[in-house]
């Protein structure tokens, strides 16, 4: 599906957000194995979660979804059933990677694990390796490394992993298997990823605790311990971001994003766009689903350029795209740096967000972990390509509303990924 956006004469209003996508994910899976029923409200409907949805229903889990309700009949951490099919992950990592760990310990149950082309390329062996060192067998394309992935459910131990990498899929999919193994798994190292899972099992009844990021779980041992957990999605601050950079790089902007998750391993986007100098509120600060959660407003800003990198990165990185447009719009240089991780995601974002910042018009070159950007040469309306990359498909658009003349975007409907609502959004804010 091809777009075109131009540049609006004004930025105006206020978003409700669609739920978090991490959270949706794991509220289902979590539930899923849970003891008893739970209801999630404001659950993400993106192609991403909906595949999470399919695959439990796949593993004889009943769930309904009305809109953005979904009501999930918990079948305990041993109820699942094999399924009669390949589990189609569709293009999330967050779906195959989490259920890798979770099927790793249902002792006796058979599943293949797949996806659509760019989930098929990513790296599974930051996965595969550390569940084999727990006592799981599971295979697949390149020793291991790609999907599809055969997971045959085995008895597993613990043990103690250090984390190479701050992935909180790994994180996750290494405390999913640890909840069916037979002794308690310790996790060091890069464990500053997304913290949703530890939050979640803790609440659900785990004994799980951190302790100078030091995560530690000790299996239940009873197959009815999870306790089902109905709760509020907040709303995603990965998708907020869009209007963050949007509200700021625009001449004449005021827009507020509504109940936004500021889990502070999510909130670098917030900290970056401080750093360059944008206008940004946060007000109404609350609890909800056990989650900070607040509203932003961003107005108009005069952005100059900064350094990401570091301890920052993991709070931030799926928002690389779009700080990397708000960067070529900034005045001064911005470097990017430890950010190699970009490689690994739905497309490798090194390469993909500087060939279309370039084709708009801007100075950047890419780096072996990041890229370099000179800003404040203004851009102009290029065609460009989504790559099936929902994150990329956004951030074209948001330059569309900067950028002199059209922006032509093809793939446009990579969005219903995880913004569904993105072109209503849109339309929503942009006046003349
Ligand atoms: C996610 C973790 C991150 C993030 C992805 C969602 C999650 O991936 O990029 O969009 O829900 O755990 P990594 O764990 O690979 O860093």
């Amino acid at each position: 599906m091809i777009r075109a956006v131009a540049a609006p004469r004004r930025l105006r209003g206020t978003i409700t957000l669609p739920g978090d996508k991490s959270i949706s994910h794991r509220a289902v899976l979590f539930n899923a194995v849970a003891a008893g029923n739970a209801v999630i409200t404001n659950f993400l409907a993106g192609a991403d979660c909906l595949a999470t949805i399919a695959c439990m229903q796949a593993l004889g889990v009943s769930i309904e979804r009305r809109a953005t309700t979904v009501q999930v009949q918990g079948v305990g951490l041993r109820g699942l059933r094999e399924p009669a099919d390949v589990l189609d992950c569709g293009n999330s990592g967050t779906t195959l990677r989490l259920l890798a760990g979770m099927l790793a310990g249902q002792e006796g149950l058979f599943a293949v694990l797949t996806g659509d082309a760019s989930l098929r390329s990513r790296p599974q062996k930051r996965i595969v390796a550390p569940l084999r060192m727990l006592g799981a067998s599971l295979d697949g394309r390149d020793g291991g490394d790609r999907a599809p992935l055969a997971v045959r459910g085995a008895t597993l131990h613990g043990g103690a992993y250090a984390l190479p990498i701050a992935s909180a899929q790994v994180k996750s999919a290494l405390l999913l298997a640890a909840l069916s193994g037979d002794g308690r798994l310790v996790l060091s190292g890069r464990t500053d990823g997304r913290d949703h899972t530890e939050r979640m099992l803790a609440v659900m009844g785990v004994d799980l605790t951190v302790t100078n990021g030091i995560v530690q779980i000790d299996p239940p041992g009873r197959a009815d311990a999870l306790q089902p957990l109905s709760l509020r999605v907040p709303g995603d601050p990965s998708s907020a971001a869009f209007w963050w950079v949007a509200a700021a790089i625009h001449p004449d902007a005021e827009v507020t994003t509504t109940g936004v998750c500021l889990n502070a391993t999510r909130t670098g986007a917030l900290d970056a766009l401080r750093a360059m100098g944008a206008r940004i509120e946060v007000h109404d600060q609350r609890v909800e689903g056990n989650e900070l959660v607040g509203d932003v407003t961003v107005r108009s800003s005069s952005l100059r350029g900064t350094t990401i990198g570091g301890e920052l990165i993991p709070r931030l990185i799926d928002e690389i795209p779009v700080l990397a447009l708000a960067a070529a719009c900034a005045s001064g240089e911005t470097l990017i740096r430890d950010a190699q991780e970009l490689r690994a995601k739905e497309t490798d974002r090194i390469m993909t967000v500087v060939a279309g910042l370039k084709a708009l018009g801007a100075a950047i070159e890419p780096t072996a972990d990041g890229m370099g950007i000179v800003g404040g040469r203004g851009l102009r309306g290029a065609m460009l390509d989504s790559h099936g990359d929902h994150r990329l498909a956004m951030t074209w658009a948001i330059a569309g509303l900067v950028a002199a003349g059209e922006t032509m975007l093809d793939g446009a409907g990579a969005v219903d990924v995880s913004y569904p609502e993105f072109w209503t959004a849109l339309a929503q804010i942009a006046e003349g």
